[in-house]
């Protein structure tokens, strides 16, 4: 089975929760539960929490992440964080491209690239989020909608830079709405990723490409969504603000 190729990546999405002593005593609470994971975790975090993050994970199989960069090295950005300064903190990943950052703050495609490019280029491993709204699903684009995602946000990147780089199929419909996409609608969708990403880069690489799904992912679900052929893993948003939920998904993916 080619899922066997991949490494699953559990990949919580803390968003604008937790000050950094809530995210350090959570991360106290995760680190027994998960310490036998065969994934990788990761937790990506708001930026004022990566140091007590970084301290409080140091020694354990916990990565740290944050949840965008700017594409510019420095300047005139007020607000913004580069690529440069993450890289320099020694933070390994970070998400772009999610769709509250797209809905909310006018991220675009162009954007989105922009920033995958710099990541790459700072040495960051990218979890790119993709993912349709509902009336594109029930127009029936859903295919269109990430193929174009993905090829936008993949432009310029190299087989070699692919290494980097993990796919988030994220519903937007399902994403905080306890609305979760079927386990056949979620492996479809990451299906045809796969397949866009092969037509791109060639089977060989998208066979190794981690696609995870994302969107009201929780204890109950995460089992039959992990089971699927092509879901490699999950980003977590709600549930990874519990340790105990958190670590049952980590133990579905570690099977
Ligand atoms: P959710 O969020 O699990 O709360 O739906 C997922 C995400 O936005 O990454």
């Amino acid at each position: 089975m080619n899922k066997a190729l991949r490494k699953a990546v559990i990949a919580g999405n803390w968003k604008m929760n937790m000050t950094p002593s809530q995210a350090k005593a959570l991360i106290e609470e995760m680190k027994p539960l998960v310490k036998d994971a065969d994934c990788d975790v990761v937790l990506c975090v708001p930026y004022v929490d990566v140091f007590a993050a970084m301290e409080a994970a140091e020694g354990s199989n916990i990565k740290i992440g944050v949840e965008n960069c700017h594409w510019a090295e420095s300047g005139a950005f007020t607000g913004e964080i580069s690529s440069v300064m993450l890289k320099e903190i020694g933070v390994p990943y970070v998400i772009i491209g999610h769709s509250e950052r797209r809905q909310y703050f006018g991220e675009t495609d162009v954007t989105v690239q922009k920033r995958v490019r710099a990541a790459l280029d700072n040495g960051l491993k990218v979890i790119l989020c993709v993912g349709e709204y509902l009336e594109q699903r029930e127009q029936g684009i859903t295919s269109e909608v990430v193929r174009m995602q993905t090829k936008i946000a993949l432009g310029g990147v190299s087989e070699a830079e692919l290494e980097n780089i993990i796919i988030a199929y994220e519903p937007v419909w399902a994403i905080g709405t306890g609305k979760t996409a079927t386990a056949e609608q979620a492996n479809e969708v990451n299906a045809e990723i796969r397949k866009c990403v092969g037509e791109l880069y060639g089977k060989t690489a998208a066979d190794k490409l981690t696609v995870q799904y994302g969107g009201s992912m929780n204890a109950k679900n995460a089992d039959e969504l992990l089971a699927q052929e092509d879901v490699d893993g999950g980003l977590i948003g709600g549930a990874s603000l519990k340790a105990a939920d958190f670590s049952v998904i980590v133990k579905a993916a570690s099977k």
